[in-house]
């Protein structure tokens, strides 16, 4: 019988697809990270691993399941943490969630830049505390979004979306891509920057939407926070690599920058104490694709590929899938 090992609970929409076949699923019983050791021992000898963004697929992963790992499926959309050329030159297929997390990680995005914008957590920790004494014409006064520039950084499926909800509050959008997306100018009144000092220069609120790769590392760093507005926002819901942690709270404290909303960090669990200190930001526990709808059906992708490779089939959500080909 063919080994499946899941690194982590997840929901059970994962195994209806698996149902009919030879296979044997172990699911690790915790919601914690997987300690490495045990990582690259409960792989070995699997036909079929799921695993999540903080469980790197690399080459000492790979040796340690053995030949006759067959499939590895990411649960979430980014799969920064696999190397996939790794996987494709032991013939190991790799599926993504692409899809169906989109609009909760859109509305998710929204919901920084509203909390942000509007001061909803320092005006919850002034009534939760017991010091509001009242209504007052000059307290927590925010950003009002009618008319302001929204700069997505990353037009893929996801930014994409928050560009759709922009246009209820009456934004303008400007966006920065590798490639230029016509449709999305057409539909949505974006304009394209080529330049991404351009875009940062020009908008009220920024929003980043770009995988993480050795080209976005750091993509916002000391000197592009110091083209932003002082009165802009930055968002968040990406990868936490893209911003340099350093320089945006540096920027945050030194009040170059007006506030910051996180749901994805540099060094995840880890929050850069700086971040802790502030009031000007609001940092979640990268929720961004937590509802149960997005939750469930990501699962069910990833049993969908694994079911499909070890019949020798493809899906549309295989990174790589030549290797069935080999
Ligand atoms: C994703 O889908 O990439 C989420 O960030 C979970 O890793």
């Amino acid at each position: 019988m063919l080994q499946l090992f899941a690194t982590r609970r997840l929901p059970d929409a994962a195994f209806a697809p698996l149902e009919n076949l030879d296979v044997e699923s172990v699911v690790r019983q915790g919601d914690d990270a997987i300690p490495r050791p045990e990582y690259l021992e409960r792989a070995r000898g699997c036909a079929a691993l799921i695993v999540f963004a903080s469980d790197l697929v690399d080459d000492e992963l790979l040796t340690a399941a053995g030949p006759g790992l067959r499939v590895v499926a990411n649960y979430g959309v980014g799969y920064d943490n696999v190397d996939v050329p790794a996987c494709t030159r032991r013939g190991v297929a790799v599926a993504n969630t692409p899809g169906v997390l989109t609009d909760a990680t859109a509305d998710f995005t929204w919901a920084l830049i509203l909390a942000l914008g509007r001061r909803v957590l320092e005006g919850h920790r002034l009534v939760a505390g017991g010091s509001w004494n009242g209504w007052k014409p000059l307290a927590l006064l925010g950003l009002e979004l009618r008319d302001k520039m929204l700069g997505l950084v990353g037009m893929g499926r996801i930014g994409t979306a928050v560009a759709e909800r922009a246009l209820g509050f009456g934004m303008r959008l400007l966006y920065h891509n590798r490639r230029r997306d016509e449709g999305a100018e057409k539909a949505l009144g974006a304009v394209y920057c080529a330049e991404l000092p351009d875009l940062l220069r020009s908008s009220d609120v920024v929003s980043l939407h770009t995988p993480l790769t050795s080209d976005t590392h750091h993509l916002i760093g000391a000197a592009e926070l110091a083209t932003m507005k002082s009165s802009a926002l930055l968002i968040n819901t990406g990868r936490g690599p893209v911003v340099d942690e350093a320089a945006l709270v540096a920027a945050l404290e030194n009040g170059s920058l007006r506030g910051a909303g996180l749901d994805v960090f540099e060094r995840e669990p880890t929050i850069h104490p700086g971040l802790l200190e502030l009031d000007n930001v609001v940092l979640t526990p990268h929720l961004g694709s937590s509802t149960e709808e997005a939750r469930a059906a990501m699962a069910h992708l990833c049993g969908e590929a694994i079911a499909a490779v070890l019949a020798g089939k493809t899906v549309p959500h295989l990174l790589n899938p030549e290797v069935l080909l080999g």
